[in-house]
């Protein structure tokens, strides 16, 4: 099979790593790719949201199979696109997408469907925010509804700084169109825990749990990232709490987009917050998260084209998906400055001198007259497996310091306990 992956971070370095072991896959094409994954794959220089040009290529190509990393083709409607062509590909139309593409989609969708969320108001002016967070108890969050990187959701500690946070949305419009409305909700309490799910319309499977870090700096402190790091499996997804989550939260999810019509092929990405009362959904994303795939991919032993396969067929129940026992951490390695401006082009050394049994995933790295350089906010993300998250962990903090760039942090608390 020729598969092409859309994309060129971390995520779809992962996946790409996991489809090379597939026998079935012949060629793998990646676009636009990166350093790292232009070693196991053909990067092709076309972005990820030039959906036309992805549809001519994977036409003249041949593509057997096509897998979607990032949200916004996804949400632009790139598998409505590619299925009129008449070409495969893994994910939810532009209708399903809008679980991810609109906060107020999803959180009528969870209303609808009786699926557990922080208690929210929508509003479109600002002096339909004011008066909603007149009535707030803090901290409140305040989110643009359109997308926005993993930067539209604001902690804001008082009235003050709530008013303030949707005027610059709905007056000054710092987020442009996706901030022209807003959700205001309550503020839950708890440990977060990423559910990446497997979906085809029939059937919903859950993939192993992890735990994703969004803020910058040890201790959550610091802004909102896209994630600063994962581990696997997540301490506090116990039994007794997945049980909950595919009760109320898995299962009414896929009723819902079975009644709502929806064509949802792919993955669809459960955010959880694990509260006093049980969990409760964040937020949904309609793909694979960035960094879980770091840490779910390595864990995974079934082949993930089969997989893949079966999505598109409709056929999920037909296949058993296992999973190894093992722990997995990843911890991101990012640029000075990160999630606000950072300078890129630096050269990134020692990757030669990382022991075998660790991954090295690329996020933002580009080549530069024979060097790697750096280029991207998240520059690399660097992946230990061990019988524990602990050995994993300790595997990774070892080495990490080998790989250099100027400016370089990461977060030194990735999977403790
Ligand atoms: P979202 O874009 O909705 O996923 O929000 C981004 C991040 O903001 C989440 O991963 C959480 O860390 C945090 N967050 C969002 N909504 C809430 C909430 N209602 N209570 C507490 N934290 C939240
Ligand atoms: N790690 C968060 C995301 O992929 O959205």
């Amino acid at each position: 099979m020729k598969i092409l992956v859309v994309g060129g971070g971390g995520r779809e370095h992962a996946i790409i790593w996991k489809l090379n072991q597939s026998p079935s896959v012949k060629e793998i094409y990646c676009a636009p790719g990166n350093v790292g994954i232009g070693e196991i794959a053909k990067n092709v220089g076309i972005s990820s949201n030039n959906i036309e040009k992805l549809v001519e290529f994977s036409r003249e190509i041949g593509i057997d199979l096509t897998i979607v990393g990032p949200e916004e083709p996804l949400v632009r409607g790139i598998v409505d696109k590619f299925r009129q062509n008449g070409l495969r590909i893994i994910g939810p139309t532009k209708h399903a997408a809008q679980l991810e593409g609109s906060k107020i989609f999803a959180k009528e969708f969870m209303k609808k469907y009786d699926i557990p969320t922080a208690r929210y108001d929508i509003a479109n002016t600002f002096e339909e925010a004011s008066k909603i967070i007149g009535n707030s108890s803090y901290p409140v969050v305040i989110k643009a509804d359109g997308l926005a990187a993993g930067k539209g959701a604001f902690i804001c500690e008082n009235k003050e700084e709530a008013l303030n946070m949707a005027k610059e949305l709905l007056e000054k419009k710092i987020l442009g169109e996706s901030g022209e409305n807003i959700v205001v909700e309550e503020f839950l309490y708890g440990t977060e825990t990423s559910i990446l799910c497997f979906i085809d319309g029939n059937t919903i499977i859950p993939m192993e749990s992890s735990q994703d870090y969004k803020r910058a700096f040890d201790e959550d402190k610091g802004e909102m990232t896209g994630g600063m790091g994962t581990y696997s499996p997540n301490y506090v997804y116990t039994e007794e709490v997945a049980k909950q989550a595919r009760a109320k939260i898995l299962q009414p999810t896929l009723t819902g987009i079975q009644k709502e019509k929806m064509d949802y092929r792919g993955i669809i990405y459960v955010g959880l917050m694990i509260t006093e009362e049980g969990p409760k959904v964040l937020e949904y994303n309609v793909r694979f998260g960035d960094p879980e795939t770091q840490v779910l991919s390595p864990r995974l032993k079934t082949d993930l084209i089969e997989i893949f396969d079966r999505i598109e067929e409709r056929k999920l129940k037909d296949i058993n998906i296992d999973w190894s026992e093992e722990g997995t951490v990843c911890v991101i390695l990012a640029s000075e400055g990160y999630p606000g401006d950072y300078e890129k082009g630096f050269e990134i050394k020692g990757l030669e001198d990382i022991p075998k049994d660790l991954l090295v995933f690329h996020s933002g790295t580009a080549e530069d007259n024979g060097k790697i350089v750096t280029n991207g906010g998240r520059v690399l993300g660097m992946v230990g497996k061990g019988k524990t998250i602990e050995e994993a962990r300790e595997k990774v903090y070892r080495n990490i310091d080998k790989i250099s760039f100027e400016g370089a942090f990461y977060r030194r608390d990735i999977g403790i306990k």
